[in-house]
């Protein structure tokens, strides 16, 4: 069977995971955590990493520190991790969603103003699949309205957008750079693993003292440690994770170009397929494909169950695609999104899947994929 991922892990990773194992830093002090926080921080272009125990936490985390109070509201796209929608609720405050974008999958941008109350404290952003949502019209409508935003980048390590695309100040800038926290997973599925980890981005330094006071319980600095001021978390990272973390991003350039070229590979192979929606790249965004998402045509008697499964019988295995935040049954419960219907995240929450696209994957087992998604679809 071909897995829908499989890491790839070097020699320097070991290397360092060793220096952990034989110095007896494996707990959540000791170099790695600093360096890989500061060079996934300078990589982004941010001033301050907070490395942090899961991508989940790390919106969690940025939802907390930016003290978000019960009944306010986080404007985000349905078709999105449920992580988004929890951080939120934890909090006690209300996820807010709009519909996607057909071409993109991302949050449609037309969508969000008309979602602002007097209630709403943020909007979070999320670039699906390793394609940057249309950050310019997000951070214009969140300063007009004095609303923060929370970067989702958990799926988008690499991946630029080109900011201000229609001025003389065009810019690319690196998805984590945008807004005033971008968070990061690293899980075992994304472009930099530190087996689970996560990382909130900042370029606020108040908000960066916050972050990391929370992260580790909110001690108290004057005086008695053990008298807390705030209601922070356990979410620390272990210099064992931060040591796999920093080994990938001394090499991150040659993990992007990889999935790029799978990317690219898929998108050759799979072309003539007039059947299949394949992963955007708008003009002004360069997609870093953390996983190769597909559309299949309700034409052709298939939705994402039976496709996968068809996939599976001949060895490939697939996963779906998210399902929108509006029909899940434990947001549901809670009363939310009453009525609501989003009928592009509930089309492509049917009819899409993403295909093998970890690193290990080799030439000979996507050119097995490209045939046998065209044997399926004959
Ligand atoms: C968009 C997005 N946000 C957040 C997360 C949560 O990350 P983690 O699995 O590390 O908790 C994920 C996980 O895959 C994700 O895809």
């Amino acid at each position: 069977m071909i897995p829908v991922n499989e890491p790839m892990l070097g020699k320097r990773e070991m290397e360092y995971v060793t220096e952990c194992v034989e110095t007896g830093w494996v707990s959540s002090a000791g170099r790695f955590i600093e360096e890989f926080e500061k060079g996934w921080a300078a990589y982004c272009g941010r001033q301050y990493g907070i490395a942090v125990d899961n991508g989940s936490n790390a919106l969690y985390l940025s939802v907390a520190a930016l003290d978000l109070q019960p009944g306010d509201e986080v404007i985000m796209p349905t078709f999105t991790i449920i992580s988004c929608a929890l951080a939120v609720v934890y909090m006690g405050g209300v996820p807010v969603v709009v519909d996607c974008d057909p071409g993109t999958w991302n949050m449609n941008v037309d969508q969000v103003e008309a979602k602002i109350t007097k209630r709403t404290k943020a909007i979070m952003p999320v670039h699906i699949y390793g394609h940057p949502v249309d950050m310019d019209p997000i951070l214009e409508i969140a300063e007009r309205h004095g609303l923060a935003v929370i970067e989702d980048a958990a799926e988008a390590h690499g991946a630029e957008y080109l900011s201000g695309r229609d001025t003389k100040d065009s810019a690319w800038r690196r998805c984590g750079s945008f807004g005033d926290f971008s968070c990061f997973s690293f899980f075992a599925n994304k472009l930099i693993t530190t087996g689970e980890g996560g990382m909130v981005l900042t370029d606020n330094a108040e908000l960066a003292t916050k972050a990391r006071a929370m992260r580790n319980l909110s001690f108290g600095t004057k005086g008695n440690r053990f008298i807390h001021q705030e209601a922070g978390f356990n979410f620390r990272m272990t210099n064992l994770q931060a040591a796999l973390g920093l080994a990938q991003v001394e090499r991150f350039e040659e993990i992007v170009e990889r999935k790029r070229w799978i990317g690219a590979e898929y998108n050759r192979r799979l072309s003539d397929l007039p059947q299949l929606q394949l992963p955007p790249n708008e003009s002004w965004a360069r997609n870093v494909y953390w996983m190769y998402g597909l559309v299949v045509s309700e034409e052709t008697g298939f939705d994402a169950d039976k496709f996968g499964q068809a996939l599976m019988q001949r060895g490939v295995q697939t996963r779906p695609f998210f399902w929108g935040m509006h029909e899940q049954p434990v947001l549901q419960k809670k009363g939310l999104f009453k009525g609501e219907s989003h009928p592009v995240a509930e089309r492509i929450a049917r009819q899409g899947l993403y295909l093998p696209t970890g690193l290990a994957l080799t030439e000979e087992q996507l050119i097995e994929v490209c045939e046998v998604v065209h044997e399926v679809l004959a």
